[in-house]
């Protein structure tokens, strides 16, 4: 039976069983730094799907969550310099409460820069960056990440939230894409 990512794939970067170990040690750090505050984990839609029902899953303490959809311009928010569209806002008021931005990859920075700028003018208790993967050396915008799953090279990768043209968000490993 062929796969359905076959001739889309070049290799798998981080299988299921290395995700889901990272995925538990992040869960189980956020417990404990978190634990006996009222925090909501907020979810950039849609890469961030996985990695957020995975995560809050390991997570022992009580906590909220919420969803935050966002449209970059072009990829990444870069073309537009730094600015990005809202298509669906929070729920909940975030004044006075620590909130966990969950974001499935940091490439320029400039979409969570753009968040974190928005977000901080709500008054929130605290905020912190929680990124599945960080490609680092494509960095242009300096913003604190205080959990990071995964540095990655700088290659077009996909599964677990991210997407190739909108599909394969359901795969539950990384994969680098054939260019
Ligand atoms: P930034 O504003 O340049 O940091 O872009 C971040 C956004 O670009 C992420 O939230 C992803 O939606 C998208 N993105 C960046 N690199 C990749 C990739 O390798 N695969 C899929 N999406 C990516
Ligand atoms: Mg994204």
């Amino acid at each position: 039976m062929p796969n359905m990512w076959d001739g889309y794939l070049k290799e798998v970067l981080i299988d299921a069983d290395r995700l889901q170990a990272r995925v538990k040690e992040l869960g189980e750090k956020i417990s404990v730094d978190y634990k006996g505050l009222d925090f909501l984990l907020i979810c950039i839609l849609k890469g961030g799907v996985p990695f957020l029902t995975d995560l809050m899953r390991q997570i022992t303490v009580p906590h909220e969550v919420d969803f935050l959809a966002v449209s970059s311009y072009g990829r990444g928010a870069r073309s537009s310099g730094g600015v990005v569209r809202i298509l669906k806002d929070l729920d909940e008021s975030i004044e006075g409460r620590h909130i966990i931005i969950v974001e499935d990859i940091i490439d320029s920075g400039y979409t969570l820069g753009y968040i974190t700028r928005l977000l901080g003018t709500r008054h929130p208790a605290s905020i912190k960056i929680c990124a599945l993967l960080d490609k680092k050396e494509r960095r242009e915008v300096v913003i604190p990440v205080d959990y990071i799953g995964f540095v990655i090279p700088d290659e077009y990768v996909f599964g677990y939230g991210l997407d190739l043209d909108q599909k394969f968000r359901n795969l539950p490993f990384i994969g680098i894409a054939k260019k």
